[in-house]
C-alpha cells in the first residue's frame, strides 16, 4: 500500500509517499518539507494569511518532488491523505482542496486526517509499539496527555487549560530576543546556561488530575526578563526550559496513574518532543514506571506529511479502504477523542 500524504496546517508545506512495508526503514519513500520559517521569522510568529498564500505557491512543487523522489506515478498511489484539522484554516483549505482534487481526478480515495493523530502515530511509523500506551503530545498549538488504546480509541486524560508548551517557549524566546521558532532557540541557548539560577512556580500543584497550565510560567518569565541583563539570558533560557519540563513531568506522573489499562510504553510526540532534555526526562519517567519510552526521530517530531500518510495507513489497516466524504469540512479545532 502506498499513500500520498499532504500537510499544510501551520507553516510547513509538506508532501510524502509512505508505504506499509514490514521493514521500518523502507516505509518512508519521500518526505518533502518546504518550510516558511524565513517568511514568518521577521514577525516573530506565524502570520496566517502569509502562511495560506505560501502553501498555495509551494504545494504543487512539493507533491511533484515527493512523487519523483519516491519514483512513483500518481496512478500507482492507493489513496491521498491530507490534514483536515486542527490548524490554520487557510492552510488546511489549500491542502484538503488539493488532495480532494487529485483524488477525484485519479479516482482514488481521499482520507481526511487529524493532525494530532498524525503526530501521535508517528512513533509507530518508526518503531514497533503495542497498544495501550500513554501519549504526551506537546506541539505549538496543543498539549495533551492521552491513553492510546487502539487506532481511533484515544482517551484524553488531561490537557493544557491555557497555552501549549510550544507556544510558551515561542513567546518567551521572543521576549528574550531569540528567533522564531523559539523552542529550538531556547534549547540551544540553554546549553550555556544554569537551569537552577531562576526559580519558577509549579503550576496547578494542588489540582487533581493531570491538566497542565503553562501561561503562569510565561508571566513569571516576563517579569524576570524585564529586569534581565544580556549576560543572564542563557541562565534564563535554561531555567525556563527546565520549568516547562518539570511542569510536564509532574503531571505526567499523574497521567501514568490515571491510565485504566496496563500501559506498555510512554510515547512523546509533537514539535516540542524534539527537545533533548524533555526526551531524557520522559525516558527516565518511563524507566521509573518499568515501561518503554518512544519518541519519533527528531526530524519527524515537527510537522511533516509522512506522519499524515502513515496515519492513513494505520486507519486503512483497521477499517479497510474508505473515502472520507468529499464534502468533509476542514476543522480549525478538532480534538483526538472525536475523530470518527
Ligand atoms: O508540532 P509542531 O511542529 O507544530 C504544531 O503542530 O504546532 O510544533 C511546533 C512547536 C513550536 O512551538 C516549536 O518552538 C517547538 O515545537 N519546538 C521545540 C523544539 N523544536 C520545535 N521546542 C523545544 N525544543 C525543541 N528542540
Ligand atoms: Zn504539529
Amino acid at each position: 500500500m502506498k499513500i500520498l500524504g499532504i500537510e499544510s496546517s501551520c507553516d510547513d508545506t509538506s508532501a510524502a509517499v509512505v508505504c506499509d512495508s514490514s521493514i521500518i526503514e523502507e516505509r518512508i519513500l519521500s518526505n518533502i518539507i518546504s518550510s516558511q520559517i524565513d517568511i514568518h521569522k521577521e514577525y516573530g510568529g506565524v502570520v496566517p494569511e502569509y502562511a495560506a498564500r505560501n502553501h498555495m505557491y509551494s504545494i504543487e512543487e512539493c507533491i511533484n518532488k515527493a512523487l519523483n523522489k519516491a519514483n512513483i506515478n500518481i496512478n500507482d498511489i492507493d489513496a491521498i491523505a491530507a490534514t483536515s484539522g486542527p490548524g490554520l484554516i487557510g492552510g488546511l483549505l489549500v491542502g484538503t482542496v488539493t488532495a480532494k482534487t487529485i483524488a477525484i481526478m485519479a479516482n482514488k480515495p481521499f482520507i481526511a486526517i487529524n493532525h494530532l493523530e498524525g503526530h501521535l502515530l508517528t512513533a509507530r511509523l518508526c518503531n514497533r509499539i503495542d497498544f495501550p500506551f500513554l501519549l504526551i503530545l506537546a506541539s505549538g498549538g496543543h498539549f495533551i496527555f492521552a491513553e492510546i488504546l487502539d487506532i481511533n480509541q484515544y482517551n484524553i486524560l488531561g490537557q493544557t487549560i491555557d497555552d501549549s508548551a510550544g507556544e510558551c517557549l515561542d513567546k518567551v524566546a521572543k521576549m528574550l530576543g531569540l528567533p522564531y521558532p523559539g523552542g529550538p532557540a531556547i534549547e540551544k541557548l540553554s546549553e550555556q546556561g544554569d537551569s537552577n539560577r531562576f526559580k519558577f512556580p509549579m503550576p496547578l500543584l494542588r489540582r487533581k488530575g493531570c491538566d497542565v497550565s503553562f501561561s503562569g510560567l510565561k508571566t513569571a518569565a516576563r517579569l524576570l526578563i524585564e529586569k534581565l541583563e544580556e549576560k543572564d539570558k542563557a541562565d534564563m533560557a535554561a531555567s525556563f526550559q527546565m520549568a516547562i519540563i518539570k511542569a510536564i513531568i509532574n503531571k505526567a506522573k499523574k497521567a501514568v496513574d490515571m491510565c485504566i489499562q496496563n500501559i506498555n510504553s510512554i510515547v512523546l510526540a509533537g514539535g516540542v518532543a524534539a527537545n533533548k532534555l524533555l526526551r531524557l526526562n520522559v525516558e527516565q519517567l518511563a524507566y521509573d514506571n518499568k515501561v518503554k519510552f518512544y519518541a519519533p526521530p527528531i526530524t519527524l517530531c515537527s510537522d511533516n506529511a509522512a506522519m499524515i500518510a502513515w496515519a492513513a495507513i494505520e486507519r486503512i489497516h483497521k477499517y479497510g479502504y474508505y473515502s472520507s466524504p468529499i464534502t468533509q469540512i476542514t476543522r480549525p479545532r478538532w480534538n483526538i477523542d472525536n475523530i470518527m
